[in-house]
C-alpha cells in the first residue's frame, strides 16, 4: 500500500469512527499527498490524559506556541496570549486547582491560553483614543481569539508528534489561577492545556453525525432526537462510558449514553461565580 492509499484508508477509518456517516468523505481528500496526510492528521485528534517521563524541548514549546499564533485572530487584534509552564511546583499547583486528577501530575508542560483584552485598552491610552466598545463584545472577542489558538496549540502539538488535554477546570478556580499566573485585570484564563508525550495512543472519540450537526443552506434539527438517540446507541457500541455519573443522585440507567451522561454533568450548577470572576477582571458583560 503506498503512503497515499495508506493515509486515505487511516483517514476512512477515522471519519468512520467518529460519525458513522461518513461513507465515501475520504476519497474527497486532495490527491497531494502532504495535503491528504494533514487531513488524515487533524481527523485522527484524540486528546491524551497520559504522559510518558520525557521532557519536551524547549524550542519545540516554543515551535508550537508560534504555530498556535499564527492561527486567524479577530480584525488582528491578537486579543489572547499563552503562558507556558514547566516549573514542577506550578504544575503542581495547576494540578490542585484543575481537579487533582493524578494524570495531569503526569504533565511535563502546562500551557494555559488566555483571553487578553488588556493590551487594546493600553494602545488605546498610548495613541490617546478613547474606547468605545465596553460591553460584551470585548470580553466575547478575546475569548474567541484564544479558544482558536487552543485549537491550532492542539494541532500543532499532535502534528509534532506529542499528546495533549485542553483543561477548562481551570476555570473552576479562575482568581486562584490568575493570581498563581500573574494574570493582570483584562486577562483571564480560557483553558489550559496539558502536553507531553504521550504515553499511550488515546482513544478517538465518536462525535454526532454529520448529519446532526453539518447544516446544508438553512439551520434544521428536525430530526435532532432521534440523530441523538442513534449516536448513543452507535457509541455505546463503539466505547461505552465506563461508570454512570451520581448514581447516587439519579440511579443506574439501563442504557447509559452520551445524552444521559451530558445531561447528568450538567444537572449540577458548576462555575456560578465566573461572572462574578470576570466582572471582578473589568469587563462589561452587559
Ligand atoms: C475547551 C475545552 C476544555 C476541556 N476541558 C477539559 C477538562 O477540563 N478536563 C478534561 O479531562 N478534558 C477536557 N477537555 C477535553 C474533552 O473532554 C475532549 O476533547 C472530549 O472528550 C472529546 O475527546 P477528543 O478530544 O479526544 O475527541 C476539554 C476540551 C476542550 C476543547
Amino acid at each position: 500500500m503506498s503512503t497515499t492509499e495508506a493515509d486515505t484508508a487511516a483517514l476512512a477509518a477515522a471519519l468512520a469512527r467518529r460519525f458513522g456517516d461518513a461513507d465515501g468523505l475520504a476519497e474527497a481528500a486532495p490527491t497531494d499527498a502532504n495535503a491528504r496526510a494533514r487531513i488524515a492528521g487533524l481527523a485522527d485528534h484524540r486528546v491524551i490524559r497520559a504522559y510518558a517521563d520525557r521532557p519536551v524541548d524547549p524550542g519545540l514549546i516554543n515551535l508550537i506556541c508560534a504555530t498556535a499564533l499564527s492561527a486567524p485572530t479577530k480584525s488582528d487584534l491578537q486579543q489572547r496570549d499563552l503562558v507556558v509552564v514547566t516549573a514542577a511546583a506550578t504544575r503542581a499547583r495547576l494540578t490542585e486547582l484543575c481537579g487533582g486528577d493524578a494524570w495531569m501530575g503526569t504533565a511535563p508542560v502546562w500551557i494555559v491560553a488566555c483571553g487578553n483584552h488588556r493590551r487594546q485598552r493600553q494602545v488605546h491610552a498610548w495613541r490617546g483614543h478613547s474606547f468605545a466598545n465596553d460591553h460584551l463584545d470585548a470580553f466575547f472577542n478575546a475569548s474567541v481569539d484564544a479558544a482558536i489558538a487552543l485549537a491550532w496549540l492542539v494541532a500543532a502539538a499532535e502534528a509534532a508528534g506529542l499528546g495533549c488535554c485542553p483543561i477548562s477546570q481551570i476555570r473552576n478556580a479562575p482568581q486562584a489561577a490568575s493570581e498563581l499566573l500573574g494574570l493582570p485585570d483584562l486577562v483571564f484564563p480560557v483553558a489550559a492545556l496539558t502536553l507531553g508525550w504521550p504515553a499511550n495512543p488515546g482513544n478517538l472519540s465518536p462525535r454526532l453525525s454529520l448529519a446532526t450537526t453539518v447544516h446544508h443552506e438553512r439551520f434544521d434539527d428536525t430530526a435532532a432526537r432521534d440523530h441523538v438517540d442513534a449516536y448513543d446507541a452507535r457509541r455505546h457500541a463503539i466505547h461505552p462510558y465506563r461508570r454512570q455519573r451520581d448514581t447516587g443522585r439519579f440511579g443506574v440507567a439501563p442504557a447509559y449514553g452520551w445524552s444521559e451522561e451530558k445531561a447528568r454533568h450538567y444537572a449540577e450548577p458548576q462555575r456560578t461565580d465566573f461572572g462574578a470572576y470576570v466582572r471582578a477582571r473589568g469587563f462589561r458583560l452587559d
